[in-house]
């Protein structure tokens, strides 16, 4: 993985790695800092380089406001990959929010393995805004480790579980759900309702 991984992402343990379906495109969600590697990834896509669709970019001020909290969300909300990226060590616009954040994700990853979510499903990396190509990499390396992967469904099992199946928060804790009870229409709806309110 060259220089990607500054933080060197561990090998896919067997415990939640399943079959890979050739027919399998992974969701990666994507936390990034807004001043590096938020314009790294708009660099990238204006220098149209070629890189997987498969990510979606949460921008944030800077990845040490980054929790542990989201990239557990992501999972459970349907994510199989997490990309955390932010400026190198040194150029953080917040001094040293990206050392906190690198700090905080040593120990995640021990945190994740521990959950049974396999930590080679995360990868933390530094983009700097003029580092396109680097981002189009850290994409493409990701979306292939994850596909090999496979699909990562343990945590929906285990949240699915432990929710009661009359549960009125199940159709937004649980993807599969969400869609099947058309929720997704209703919540539509609700996100209009000055055509009714008067
Ligand atoms: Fe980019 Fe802090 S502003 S990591």
């Amino acid at each position: 993985m060259s220089d990607v991984a500054e933080q060197p992402t561990p090998a896919a343990t067997s415990a939640t790695t399943q079959p890979a379906d050739p027919a399998f495109e992974p969701r990666i969600t994507a936390f990034v800092c807004n001043w590096c590697t938020y314009t790294g990834a708009d660099l990238a896509g204006t220098s149209r380089l070629h890189m997987a669709s498969n990510v979606r970019i949460i921008r944030l001020p800077c990845t040490g406001r980054i929790d542990h909290v989201f990239i557990v969300k992501a999972f459970e909300r349907g994510a199989d990959g997490v990309i955390v990226s932010g400026c190198h060590p040194a150029d953080c616009h917040y001094t040293a929010g990206n050392y906190h954040a690198r700090r905080r994700f040593g120990v995640f990853r021990e945190l994740l393995s521990f959950m049974g979510v396999d930590p080679a499903r995360l990868t933390f990396s530094w983009v700097s805004a003029s580092e396109g190509a680097k981002w189009a990499d850290v994409v493409n390396e990701t979306v292939a480790r994850v596909r090999s992967l496979g699909p990562f469904d343990a945590y929906h099992g285990l949240a699915g579980a432990a929710m009661p199946a009359d549960d009125p928060f199940a159709a937004y804790d649980r993807p599969a759900a969400y869609e099947k009870s058309g929720a997704n229409e209703k919540s539509a709806a609700y996100e209009k309702p000055t055509e009714d309110a008067s």
